[in-house]
């Protein structure tokens, strides 16, 4: 498999989580030994409830830079060392170790002021720490603004996740609106259906037969799944659904057509 940054997006609330960890199980049953990196890139949200992690505030992006301004307000930062350096090693220390992935939480940077000048260090540091996987699977938060500020500029592969709503495809317009506009060169962008049943597929392959952007494919579309409801409400991980949970089934079986 090729080195990829894979990314997750859509309109809030469509299941851009639950499938960027149900894209994890599935790489996790059938690929052994693969580095992976998992980016939770949603400041509100936590992917570590779907994965069974806990995570403390100290653990995420937005705690260590929280901690970084600090450092260098008081000037505590030591003088002989460039502070991308700095901010780089406390960033990998952050990276936390799971069984066969590590996860990176964003979070978000608490207290006053601007945090311009640590972001774009942030991003170099990213940038440089996604090399060292085989796959990366962001998950991204709700809306748009990530693709304005170009955050998904590296990116591979983009799933776009949509409910059965109009403003579900709405957002998947926008977003494939955007990245022409932005030029974000993806290779592929996939539109996924969360919440479909069988009978309202047509929807959205009509709505996909109006995009004439050539990197645009409908991967298919998965039903509403009572098991993924359960998983949620008793706060159990995603990733520990039986192989034989029927939405699990249908993606697994969509993605190994796209995943040597
Ligand atoms: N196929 C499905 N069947 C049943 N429930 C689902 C399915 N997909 C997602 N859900 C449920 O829908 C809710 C939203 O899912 P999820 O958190 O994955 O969406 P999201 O797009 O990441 O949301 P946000 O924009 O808030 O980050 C969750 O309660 C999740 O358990
Ligand atoms: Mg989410």
């Amino acid at each position: 498999m090729n080195k990829k940054i894979i990314s997750f997006s859509g309109k809030g609330g469509v299941g851009k989580s639950t499938l960027s960890t149900l894209f994890l199980k599935y790489l996790l049953n059938n690929f052994q030994e693969l580095e992976i990196l998992v980016i939770d890139a949603d400041p509100d949200s936590n992917i570590a409830d779907l994965l069974g992690v806990e995570i403390s505030f100290e653990d995420t992006i937005g705690g260590v830079t929280t901690s970084f301004k600090h450092q260098m307000q008081e000037g505590s930062l030591s003088p002989g060392v460039p502070k991308n350096q700095v901010l780089e090693a406390e960033v990998f220390d952050s990276v936390i170790e799971m069984d066969r992935f590590d996860l990176m939480v964003m979070g978000r940077s608490e207290g006053e002021g601007c945090y311009c000048y640590i972001n774009s260090l942030l991003k170099n540091i990213i940038d440089s720490i996604t090399k060292s996987y085989a796959i990366t699977i962001l998950d991204m938060p709700a809306g748009l603004e990530h693709f304005a500020r170009k955050t998904d500029k590296n990116v591979d592969e983009l799933f776009i996740v949509t409910d059965p709503s109009k403003m579900g495809f709405h957002t998947m317009h926008r977003i494939i609106e955007l990245t022409d506009e932005l030029t974000l060169d993806f290779e592929k962008i996939w539109v996924v259906g969360n919440g479909f049943s069988d009978g309202l597929k047509h929807l959205l392959e009509e709505e996909i037969s109006k995009i004439n952007s050539k990197a645009v494919y409908l991967l298919g579309v998965i039903p509403f799944d009572e098991e993924i409801s359960d998983y949620n409400f008793l706060g159990k991980s995603i990733l520990d659904l039986p192989e034989s949970n029927n939405a699990y089934k249908v993606f697994s079986s969509m993605l190994s057509k796209i995943i040597e």
